[in-house]
């Protein structure tokens, strides 16, 4: 396969001694049936007599069939035989394509989310194939039946996989997710965790999370593990598991901390969002050599953050604009507005090839007049959305718009603005972004508009509750378990 259709196609193998691991705990006799909904070349149901794989590609299906002999490989999409089947199997385990929304489209996706929906589990749009895999996996046990998957450490935040941890609370006696630092899969951006799930029939109110630096072969999950309350969970941790990465003294103080009467909200003073999608960016940013060549008025240039990597530390003023000017960067979105009568001169510029090209962009057809940019804003401050080691929060001084490479966020409350800007840099609040944002690989820490309007701003003095060094500690921490080096 090449790196992209393996990709797609969710194609990474587990590592032999993952395998066996798994396969080890969730077959309990020699006359359980195992079942692997998505099983490669086969090194999970090779482990054990009788099992049961399904395989989508042709290659990998006959591959499990050569390293398998005594197992049963079908081929085709596991979700049509899943609604099909009326076989049922006292263990699965296997690792899921991991697949992302905009790629498990059409007919396999809808036939899982209607087998998902009809045993009980209702995803958005927005979930990746692994979790519905587990869901219909669940579906197929016998009473009493368990589970052992390599999942995404999605699993600890993403939105999508809450319906899942529902669902498998609702239908276990034990649900344990161990949280592996280590990568399990070296060659991929995405760290991998683990999923043990028994009892299939019963339900619980709590959730186990164990954390591990690196993976370990063992006969059985750690005995060592936090006993998660689903409630709390829910209520609280806006059902994720990551902050349960963090000792419960540090977690209970932050909790505290943040339903102090005193605190804020980021969303509470202000509203976050992505700045303006122009559609061809390289047409609708001048250069100031280029709009004076063009003669495009100045009423219609618009000074604009193109990324983060323009920002400088703490506030756009205009003296960074006037940098960008002197370097001829393209800074200046052309903002027309609805206008419908233009000056000769754009015209002129909006006649050209790259005009021609721009407006055939999907976004720029699809909008009506295709010229006019929507949602261009002027921000009180720009909040970069994926970060090295914190997010940076910058004043915009100088009356600059922004693509949607950066958030801008407007200040609700306008007395606010000192409190958050004293309080950003404090290790409380970078703690809090990485509490509420989540990992998105190659050690980068992502804020989506909702996470950050999640951002905790004590009052001053109230972080007293939790000391610095013991906030340092947990920022480092969740820095590690992002593999971000926080000493840079
Ligand atoms: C991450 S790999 C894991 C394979 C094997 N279980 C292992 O861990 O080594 C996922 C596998 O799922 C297969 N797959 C993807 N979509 C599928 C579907 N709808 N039904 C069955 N298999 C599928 C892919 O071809 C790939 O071989």
């Amino acid at each position: 396969m090449t790196s992209r259709s393996r990709k797609e196609a969710g194609g990474y193998y587990t590592p032999e001694r993952i395998a066996a691991t798994l396969v080890r705990w969730v077959v309990r006799d020699e006359t359980d049936r195992l079942l692997d909904p998505s099983c490669g070349d086969g090194r999970f149901i090779c482990r054990h007599r009788t099992s049961i794989g399904v395989e989508r590609e042709a290659a990998a299906a006959s591959a499990a069939r050569e390293r398998a002999p005594r197992a049963l490989v079908h081929e085709g999409d596991f979700f049509a035989w899943a609604a099909s089947t009326g076989e049922r199997f006292e263990c699965a385990a296997g690792n899921p394509p991991f697949i992302r929304y905009q790629t498990f489209r059409g007919e396999v996706r809808a036939r899982a989310m209607r087998l998902c929906a009809s045993l009980g589990a209702v995803f958005s749009g927005l979930a990746s194939s692994w979790a519905p895999f587990l869901v219909a996996a669940a579906g197929l046990l016998k009473p009493g039946g368990r589970l052992a998957f390599v999942v995404p450490a999605e699993i600890g935040h993403a939105t999508y996989a809450a319906p899942l941890l529902d669902y498998l609370s609702a239908r276990f006696d034990v649900v344990h997710i161990v949280a592996v630092r280590e990568k399990l899969f070296p060659e991929l951006s995405e760290d991998c965790w683990l999923l043990y799930a028994e009892g299939f029939g019963g339900s619980t109110s709590e959730l186990r999370l164990s954390a591990l630096d690196r993976f370990e072969p063992s006969p059985r999950p750690p005995r060592q593990a936090a006993c998660i309350a689903v409630n709390e969970w829910r209520e609280v941790w806006n059902r994720r598991l990551r902050p349960y990465l963090l000792p419960e003294a540090v977690r209970q103080s932050y909790r505290t901390v943040a339903a102090h009467p005193e605190s804020t909200r980021f969303g509470g003073v202000a509203s976050i969002g992505i700045g303006y999608v122009s559609g061809a960016n390289r047409f609708f940013h001048l250069r100031p050599s280029e709009a004076d060549a063009w003669q495009i008025p100045s009423a219609f240039l618009h000074p604009t953050v193109r990324n983060s990597r323009a920002l400088p530390p703490r506030q756009l003023t205009r003296r960074s604009i006037a940098r960008w000017r002197r370097s001829d960067d393209p800074m200046m979105l052309l903002r027309l507005g609805k206008l419908a009568e233009l000056p000769a001169s754009v015209r002129r510029y909006l006649n050209t090839e790259e005009g021609r090209l721009a407006r055939e962009s999907f976004k720029c057809r699809t909008r009506n007049p295709w010229y006019s940019v929507p949602d261009v804003r002027v921000p009180d401050f720009f909040l970069t959305y994926m970060s090295g080691v914190a997010p940076s929060l910058v004043r915009n001084l100088a009356a600059a718009t922004c693509t949607n490479t950066v958030h801008g966020v407007r200040l609700r409350d306008r007395s606010a603005a000192r409190r958050i800007v004293t309080a950003w840099h404090t290790p409380f609040v970078r703690l809090s972004c990485e509490i509420e944002g989540h990992p998105l690989g190659g050690g980068v820490l992502k804020l989506e508009p909702g996470e950050a309007t999640r951002i905790v701003f004590p009052p001053p003095g109230l972080p007293a509750a939790l000391p610095n060094r013991k906030v340092e500690a947990a920022l480092r921490t969740m820095r590690a378990w992002r593999h971000c080096d926080d000493s840079r």
